[in-house]
C-alpha cells in the first residue's frame, strides 16, 4: 500500500478531522466532482440524465458506525420515504447500504429487523424497470471487522428474500473461499477491489496481487452468471481489467447483456457511456448524504492525485 494511501486512510478514520474538515470551503467545492449534493433531490437530478443514456443508478446515503438505535431508525425511516421519492419519479434506482448505518455496532437483530423492513417496501412497490429484473437491495461491505458477520447476515437474509445482493473485496485474501460457500445460495454479489486500510496479513498489499484475485474471481462469478443465470456486478473504474473481463466473457460465449460494470458517480463517466453504448449493462452508484467525510477520504485515498484537485479548488 502507498505512503499517501495510507495516511489518507488513517485520516478518514480521525475523528477529529471528521468534525473539522467538512467545514472548508474548497474541500465542499471539490466534493462535488464525486457527490450531486446532500439530498436524495440532487442525486434523482442526476439520474434523470443517466437515464436517459440507459444508465440506471444505485443510491447510498452516507453514514456509518451510528452510536444508537434512535439513529439507526432515523436512517430505516429516510430509505422507506426514499422508495416512496424513486416510485414517484419512475426512474430505475436501487439502494445500497452499509449494516453499520443501520445498527450493526449495537444490535445485529434491530439491523435485521430494520434491513427487513427497506427491503421489504423496495420489494413491494419498485420495479428495475432498464434491466427487466425485480429490484435488488444491496448490502455494502466495510472493515475487516464486519467481514464474517456480514456474511452471515447476508446467508439469513437470502433464506428471506432472494433479491439481496452483497459486495464482496477482492483485496481480502479470504474472499475466494467465501464465494465458495456463497455460491449454493445463488448469491448477488458486486465484487470489487477494496477501500479499507487493512493490514497485510489478511488482505493483499500489492496492487497487481488485488488486481489479479479480481480477475480470477470475476472468472469464477462470470461462470455462476453462465451457467446458472444469477446477477453478478463487476464494479471497478479499470479499464485494462475491464477489458480482460469482456474479453474473458467473449471466450466464454457470455452474452453482453449479461454483463454488468457498476461504477462511481463522477468517476470515468466517460467510460460509463462507452460500455452502455456498446450493450453492456451499466449502473452508476451516487451517493449523497451530510455525513460523508470518511467515504469521501476513502474516495481521496483511491487515487491520491485527487488531493490536487482538492487544492486546485482553492484558486
Ligand atoms: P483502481 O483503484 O485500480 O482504479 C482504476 C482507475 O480508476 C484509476 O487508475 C483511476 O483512473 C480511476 N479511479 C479509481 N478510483 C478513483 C477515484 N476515487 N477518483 C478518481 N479516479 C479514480 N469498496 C468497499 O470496500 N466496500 C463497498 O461496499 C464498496 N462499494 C462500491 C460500489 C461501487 C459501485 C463501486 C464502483 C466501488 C465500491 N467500492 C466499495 C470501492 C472499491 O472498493 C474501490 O475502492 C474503488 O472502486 C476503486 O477501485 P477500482 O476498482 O476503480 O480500481
Amino acid at each position: 500500500m502507498s505512503i499517501s494511501r495510507n495516511i489518507l486512510l488513517k485520516m478518514s478514520e480521525s475523528t477529529f478531522l471528521k468534525k473539522h474538515v467538512p467545514n472548508i470551503w474548497f474541500v465542499r467545492k471539490a466534493l462535488k466532482r464525486f457527490m450531486p449534493g446532500e439530498t436524495e433531490e440532487a442525486a434523482f437530478i442526476e439520474s434523470k440524465k443517466l437515464a436517459l443514456l440507459g444508465i440506471p443508478t444505485v443510491y447510498t446515503r452516507l453514514g456509518e458506525n451510528i452510536k444508537n438505535l434512535d439513529e439507526a431508525d432515523e436512517v430505516k425511516n429516510h430509505y422507506l420515504q426514499l422508495i416512496d421519492k424513486i416510485k414517484s419519479q419512475n426512474l430505475d434506482i436501487e439502494i445500497s447500504l452499509k449494516l453499520t448505518q443501520l445498527g450493526f455496532d449495537i444490535s445485529e437483530e434491530e439491523t435485521y429487523n430494520n434491513f427487513k423492513a427497506i427491503i421489504g417496501k423496495a420489494n413491494a412497490i419498485l420495479n428495475n424497470t432498464v434491466f427487466g429484473e425485480s429490484t435488488t437491495s444491496w448490502i455494502d461491505i466495510e472493515g475487516s471487522l464486519y467481514t464474517q458477520r456480514t456474511i452471515d447476515f447476508y446467508k439469513r437474509i437470502k433464506f428471506e428474500f432472494d433479491n439481496v445482493g452483497l459486495c464482496l473485496q477482492a483485496y481480502l485474501y479470504r474472499t475466494e473461499k467465501d464465494l465458495n460457500e456463497l455460491i449454493d445460495f445463488r448469491p448477488i454479489i458486486r465484487l470489487v477491489k477494496g477501500a479499507y486500510k487493512e493490514p497485510e496479513n489478511i488482505a493483499f498489499p500489492q496492487k497487481r496481487a488485488v488486481d489479479e484475485n479480481y480477475f480470477k474471481l470475476s472468472q469464477r462469478l462470470m461462470k455462476e452468471i453462465k451457467e446458472k443465470n444469477i446477477r453478478s456486478a463487476f464494479a471497478t473504474h479499470d479499464e485494462k481489467l475491464i477489458g480482460k473481463i469482456i474479453n474473458e466473457a467473449r471466450t466464454i460465449h457470455l452474452p453482453k447483456d449479461k454483463l454488468e460494470f457498476q461504477m462511481l458517480y463522477g468517476i470515468k463517466p466517460e467510460l460509463q457511456k462507452e460500455l452502455a453504448k456498446d450493450g453492456y449493462k451499466v449502473r452508476v452508484l451516487i451517493s449523497y448524504g451530510a455525513s460523508w467525510y470518511p467515504w469521501y477520504m476513502r474516495r481521496l485515498a483511491e487515487r491520491p492525485a485527487n488531493v490536487w484537485f482538492v487544492l486546485k479548488n482553492i484558486f
